[in-house]
């Protein structure tokens, strides 16, 4: 970046990567003096997620909604803001199919009024978080880039694709700062129950049955949240604004594979027969309209930005697995 960036505020802090994000810059990023986190707290925000960074007076959480741009443009006044990290969002794309509504009130609507404020001030910079989502789905072979053509297929991708498409053009027309980032699953401490890997655990821990979308042949690309996190704080401190990276995990599992790997390593810690869990995978219905395989090609994020996923599936489904053990109350449905 042309500047050293050092007082941010993140969106959707309470949430599963933006927490992740927040301690990471917190411990991490030496040059952080203040992140203030503005999220209006929705049923997928825990605030036991940033528990840990609670006394840090670097640190600053403010309750309140995205579309409120009064609030948004006070916070930025009165705290000298100079980058906004955009991660708030309607995020589970089955609710998105059940009432698609929210998705684009929360997930347009929501970046414009950034992006307005942003508009005032134009010395904030601007980071976007989207989805490998926006670009559809992939045959077996091949991978998506940032140079792929949008075809989101779901109403949630549909509207992190208008909010991107949002972000272009107003850093065409305004000449505002932006970057954007396009990251695959995520997974680690601290996601929602609700998502498929802590469902999964909890229901290898409370011995229920493992629902898999029909043959479990879908496949998906995983990364570690801590490493999202990572390509995240290097793209502020490294791009060139304008820029757009797609982030991967390099770990290609389909989700039967994904789901045999996990039960093997939640087996091993806890020292169980890993067959008896395996007895448990029940195949549902499939998703409506369900991509086949997403896919990214991050080279340019590994060429440019100097960044890598650090974790492999296994050393990453340990750490998971071993915090929601020790975390158990984390399991239970809102
Ligand atoms: N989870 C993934 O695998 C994944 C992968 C790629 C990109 N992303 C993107 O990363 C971002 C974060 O995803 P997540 O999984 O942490 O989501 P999450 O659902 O866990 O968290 C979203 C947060 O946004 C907050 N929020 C929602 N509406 C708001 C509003 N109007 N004003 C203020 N705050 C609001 C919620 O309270 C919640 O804390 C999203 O933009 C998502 O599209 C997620």
């Amino acid at each position: 970046m042309h500047l050293l960036l050092k007082r941010f505020l993140v969106t959707g802090g309470a949430g599963f990567i933006g927490s992740a994000f927040i301690r990471y810059g917190l411990k991490q990023i030496a040059h952080c003096e203040k992140i203030v986190n503005l999220d209006i707290l929705t049923y997928a925000a825990d605030l036991r997620n940033l528990a840990s960074v609670e006394g840090d007076p670097r640190y600053l959480f403010v309750q309140g909604d995205i579309r409120n741009e009064p609030l948004v443009e006070r916070v930025c006044i009165q705290h000298d803001i100079d980058a906004i990290v955009h991660f708030a969002a309607e995020s589970h794309v089955d609710r998105s199919i059940s009432a698609p509504r929210a998705f684009y009130e929360t997930n347009v609507g929501g970046t414009i009024s950034l992006l307005e404020v942003v508009r005032r001030h134009p010395h904030i910079h601007f980071h976007h978080i989207s989805t490998d989502e926006v670009y559809g789905t992939l045959p077996l072979d091949g991978a998506f880039s940032e140079n792929s053509p949008y075809r989101p297929n779901s109403p949630y991708s549909a509207s992190k694709a208008a909010s991107d498409h949002f972000v272009r053009a107003y850093a065409h027309t305004y000449g505002l700062s932006t970057t954007i980032s396009h990251c695959t699953n995520n997974y680690g401490p601290c996601q929602n129950v609700e998502k498929f890997i802590p469902r999964m655990i909890s229901g290898c821990l409370h011995r229920q049955p493992l629902p898999l979308y029909g043959n479990g042949g879908n496949v998906r690309d995983w990364i570690f949240v801590d490493d999202h996190s990572e390509a995240v704080w290097s793209i502020l401190e490294k791009a060139t604004p304008g820029q757009v990276y797609d982030i991967g995990g390099e770990c290609e599992r389909r989700n039967i594979d994904l789901l045999h790997s996990l039960l093997n390593e939640f087996a091993t810690l806890r020292e169980e027969d890993p067959h008896q869990l395996i007895s448990l995978i029940t195949h549902v219905d499939d998703r409506p309209g369900h991509d086949f395989r997403y896919a990214i090609d991050c080279s340019k994020i590994k060429q440019e930005i100097g960044w890598k996923p650090l974790h492999d599936l296994s050393s990453g489904l340990r750490k998971t697995i071993a915090w929601y053990l020790e975390n158990p109350e984390r399991l239970k449905l809102a």
